[in-house]
C-alpha cells in the first residue's frame, strides 16, 4: 500500500480530495493538523519557519478541503479558532476585548471571483445589488491594537494569539505617527485602533549601514526588524529604531466611526491616526484586480513592503452579518503576491522525531536569500513528498517563500545533480531509538514505534506539556526540558511539580546555567502555575490525540473539571453508549476525537501519569463565553431552510453568543430554530418538549429585534 501511494504521489501530486476514502480522509486531516500546528509554533514562537507561505497556505487548504468533503471531520477544528501563536511572555499580557483576526488567502483571480461570489451567496444579493469591496496594500509589518479611551492612548497591545497580546504600550509611545491624543469632537469613548507597525525601507537600509559600521551582526527585513524592534523590553531600544504606523481596522469601539469600511478610515484619518493612502473603493471583481495590478506595480517603489492587496467589504453591516469562518472574517481576504524564488544546494537530509513518533524529514541547505530572509532548514514533509520531487542529498533544489511565510522546495534543477547522487532511503528506523519506524495503510507518515521508550518521543511529549499553550512555565522550555530528561530527573509531567521536593539531593544550582536565583524563580514559577491552572490548558498539556486547544476548550467548558470528564471517559470506555453519546455531541467534537479521549483514559500508564499529576496540581474550574447573552450555554437546533439567514451565518450567530449548535435534537436541546421546511427534527423536538422557534422568535430572543 505504502508503494501504491508513493507511485501515485510521484505521477501527479497527493490525490484529490474527492477520491480520498472515509479512512485516508480522517489520517491525512490529522496529519495536517499536527504538521500545520508545527509550522506555526516555528513561525509565530520560534522564528524558525521551515516552510514558505505558499506551502503553508496550500497544507491549510488541503486540510480545509478536507473538511468540507468530509465534514463530520470538521469536528476536529482545533486550528479553526487559531491565529499566530501565543505571546512569549517577555512583556505583561493583555486579553483583547475583541479578538485579533487573521485573514484569509487568495492567490489566483479565481480566488478573488470566488471570494465575491461566496459574499453574495451568504447575504443572498441579487445581480441587482451593488456590493462596494475597498482594496488597500497588505501592510508586511506586525498587527497592533491601540487602544484610546476619552481619545487618550492607554494600552497598546501585539496581536498574540489573537486572543492575548503583549503590552508594548511604553513601546508605541515612542513611534512619532501614533498620536497620544485623537483629536475631533466625536471621537469615541473607547477606541480600539488596529493595524500594522512597521518599519520603511529607508529606515531599514539605513539602521543596517549603522550595524555594519559598528561591525555589528545585519538585520533579516524590515518586518523582523520591526517587530523585533517593538518588542524591546527597553522602550529606549524601540526610540532608537524608526517604527511607522498605518490604521486600517478597529477592535472595541463604543460607537462606530461610520457606516462603511471607507468612511471609518476617514474618520481615523480625521482623529489623527495615520492611514494608507492607497485604498480604493472597487464595485467589481475586475475593479478589484485593476487596483491589485496598480499597487503591485507600484510596490516596487513604495517606501514600505507589502505583500498583497487586502480586499474588505465596505458595508459595515454587511461586514457583521458576513462574521467570522474560524481564524479569518468572511468579509475580507488578502490576494498575495507571487512568491519570490531562489536555487541553493541541498547538503543533507535530517530526519526529526515528533511527540506521536512521526518522522519529518528535513534539508539542510547551502545557505540562500529568499524573500528577505535567508534560508537553511526547509521541511521535506515525508518520503512520499520526497519521492515525488526526487530531492536528492547534493541535489541543486528551487526555493521559494513569500514575504512572510515559510520556505517550500518547488523543485529539483535536474541538470545540476551531481552524478553520485543516489535517490534518498527514508530510514525505516528511528534515528533517536532504533525502533521500528512504520507506515500504516493509508496513511503519509512514517512513525517510530518506540513510544515512551523513545527519548525523542518522551521529550516531545514533555516540551509540549509545558509549551506557550499548556502549562507555559516560565523558565522552562525545551532546552532544560531536555536537560532534566537527560539526567532522569524529569521523566513524567508530575516530575515538574516534585522537583523543588527532591531539590536537596539534585543540587540544581551547581549545575551550569543554573544560579541560585535562576533556580528560586523556576520553583516559583511552577509552583504558581501547580496551585492553579485553567483546565483547558491541562486537557491540552496531556497530548491526547486530536486535542488541540479548541477541543480542549470544548471539552473543558462541558465537563467543568477534570474529575467529571475522567468519570465520564472511564463509563465510555466500560461501554455506557449514553456518557460517550453525550461526549460525541459536544459541539465540534464528534466520534473520532470522543474515542480519542476514552482511548486516553483506558491506557493505564495514561491514568497513572495523570492521577500523579493530580496529586501536584489545583485545576480552576472553567469559565464559561459569553455569559451575560440570554442564549449563552443553551444548546439550539437550526433546522429547514432558513430565511433572513444561512445556516452557516445562524451557527456562527449563535456560537459568537456563547450558544452551542448541535446537529440533532436531544432531550438536552434548549430551542429548535426551525424554517419552512423542518421535518425529522420539528418531530423530534416535540417528542422531547424542546421549544420551538421562527426565525423571528430567534431574532427577538437574542435581541436583535
Ligand atoms: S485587515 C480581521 N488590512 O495581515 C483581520 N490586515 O494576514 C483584519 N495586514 O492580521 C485585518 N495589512 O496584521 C488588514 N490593510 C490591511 C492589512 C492587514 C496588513 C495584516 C494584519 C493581519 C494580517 C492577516
Amino acid at each position: 500500500m505504502a508503494k501504491k501511494i508513493a507511485k501515485q504521489a510521484k505521477a501527479g501530486g497527493p490525490k484529490p480530495v474527492e477520491e480520498l476514502s472515509v479512512k485516508e480522509a480522517k489520517a491525512e486531516h490529522v496529519r495536517l493538523e499536527l504538521e500545520i500546528g508545527q509550522h506555526d509554533k516555528r513561525y509565530y514562537q520560534q522564528d524558525t519557519p521551515v516552510i514558505s507561505d505558499a506551502d503553508y497556505d496550500a497544507l491549510r487548504r488541503r486540510y480545509e478541503a478536507i473538511e468540507q468533503q468530509f465534514p463530520d471531520l470538521r469536528t476536529l477544528t482545533s486550528l479553526s479558532n487559531k491565529v499566530g501563536a501565543a505571546p512569549s511572555g517577555k512583556f505583561k499580557k493583555v486579553r483583547h476585548a475583541v479578538p485579533m483576526l487573521s485573514l484569509g488567502n487568495a492567490f489566483t483571480e479565481e480566488d478573488v471571483t470566488d471570494f465575491v461570489d461566496r459574499i453574495r451567496r451568504f447575504l443572498k444579493l441579487s445581480e441587482k445589488d451593488e456590493l462596494v469591496i475597498t482594496a488597500e496594500p497588505k501592510i508586511d509589518g506586525l498587527s497592533c491594537s491601540l487602544r484610546y479611551e476619552k481619545g487618550k492612548l492607554v494600552v497598546a497591545a501585539t496581536r498574540g494569539d489573537g486572543a492575548e497580546g503583549e503590552d508594548v504600550t511604553a513601546n508605541i509611545r515612542t513611534i512619532k505617527d501614533v498620536p497620544d491624543a485623537l483629536k475631533g469632537k466625536d471621537v469615541a469613548a473607547v477606541f480600539e485602533a488596529r493595524g500594522e507597525v512597521y518599519m520603511t525601507k529607508g529606515d531599514f537600509i539605513a539602521l543596517n549601514k549603522r550595524q555594519e559600521k559598528e561591525g555589528k551582526p545585519l538585520y533579516v527585513n524590515p518586518r523582523n526588524t520591526a517587530a523585533g524592534s517593538l518588542r524591546q523590553i527597553d522602550p529606549k531600544m524601540t526610540a532608537a529604531r524608526p517604527l511607522k504606523f498605518f490604521a486600517y481596522t478597529w477592535g472595541e469601539a463604543s460607537e462606530l466611526p461610520a457606516d462603511t469600511q471607507s468612511e471609518s478610515v476617514a474618520v481615523m484619518k480625521r482623529w489623527g491616526l495615520p492611514v494608507n493612502a492607497l485604498m480604493k473603493k472597487c464595485k467589481s471583481v475586475e475593479e478589484l484586480l485593476k487596483h491589485y495590478r496598480k499597487i503591485e506595480e507600484e510596490r516596487a517603489e513604495l517606501p514600505y513592503d507589502i505583500d498583497g492587496v487586502v480586499y474588505k467589504v465596505d458595508r459595515l453591516d454587511w461586514q457583521e452579518r458576513l462574521g467570522f469562518v474560524s481564524r479569518s472574517p468572511r468579509w475580507a481576504i488578502a490576494h498575495k503576491f507571487a512568491a519570490e524564488k531562489a536555487t541553493t544546494v541541498v547538503k543533507d537530509i535530517d530526519i526529526q522525531v515528533g511527540r506521536t513518533g512521526k518522522l519529518t524529514p528535513v534539508a539542510k541547505l547551502e545557505p540562500v536569500t529568499v524573500g528577505g530572509v535567508t534560508v537553511q532548514n526547509v521541511t521535506l514533509h515525508n518520503e512520499d513528498e520526497i519521492a515525488r520531487k526526487d530531492v536528492r542529498i547534493g541535489d541543486t533544489v528551487t526555493i521559494q517563500r513569500a514575504g512572510d511565510v515559510i520556505p517550500q522546495v518547488l523543485g529539483v534543477v535536474l541538470e545540476k545533480r551531481p552524478k553520485s547522487a543516489k535517490p534518498y532511503k527514508f530510514p525505516e528506523t528511528c534515528p533517536v531509538c532504533g525502533s521500528h519506524a512504520v507506515r500504516e495503510e493509508g496513511e503519509v507518515d512514517r512513525r517510530c514505534t518506540g513510544g515512551l521508550i523513545c527519548p525523542a518521543q518522551a521529550v516531545q511529549t514533555l516540551i509540549h506539556f509545558v509549551s506557550r499553550n499548556a502549562f507555559d512555565i516560565d523558565g522552562l522550555g525545551e532546552k532544560q526540558i531536555e536537560f532534566f530528561f537527560e539526567k532522569g530527573w524529569v521523566k513524567e509531567p508530575a516530575d515538574i511539580f516534585t522537583l523543588e521536593k527532591r531539590n536537596g539531593k539534585l543540587k540544581l544550582e551547581n549545575e551550569e546555567g543554573f544560579g541560585k536565583t535562576s533556580v528560586r524563580n523556576l520553583f516559583d514559577a511552577i509552583k504558581a502555575r501547580s496551585e492553579g491552572i485553567a483546565l483547558n490548558r491541562v486537557l491540552f498539556a496531556l497530548g491526547i490525540r486530536h486535542i488541540g486547544e479548541t477541543n480542549a476548550i470544548r471539552l473543558a467548558r462541558h465537563y467543568g473539571t477534570m474529575e467529571a470528564l475522567r468519570d465520564a471517559a472511564i463509563a465510555a470506555g466500560k461501554g455506557n453508549e449514553e456518557v460517550f453519546a453525550e461526549m460525541n455531541n459536544i459541539n465540534g467534537i464528534g466520534e473520532v476525537v470522543a474515542e480519542a479521549v476514552v482511548e486516553f483514559f483506558k491506557e493505564k500508564k495514561n491514568m497513572k501519569a495523570l492521577n500523579a499529576l493530580l496529586d501536584e496540581i489545583k485545576i480552576e474550574p472553567m469559565e464559561a463565553v459569553a455569559k451575560d447573552s440570554p442564549v449563552s450555554g443553551k444548546t439550539v437546533v437550526f433546522t429547514g431552510s432558513l430565511e433572513q439567514m444561512t445556516r452557516d451565518e445562524a451557527k456562527a450567530m449563535a456560537e459568537r453568543l456563547g450558544a452551542k449548535v448541535a446537529g440533532s435534537v436531544s432531550a438536552k436541546t434548549d430551542y429548535v430554530v426551525a424554517g419552512p421546511g423542518a421535518g425529522s427534527k420539528l418531530k423530534e423536538a416535540q417528542k422531547h418538549g424542546v421549544r420551538v422557534l421562527s426565525e423571528d422568535d430567534w431574532f427577538k430572543l437574542i435581541g436583535r429585534k
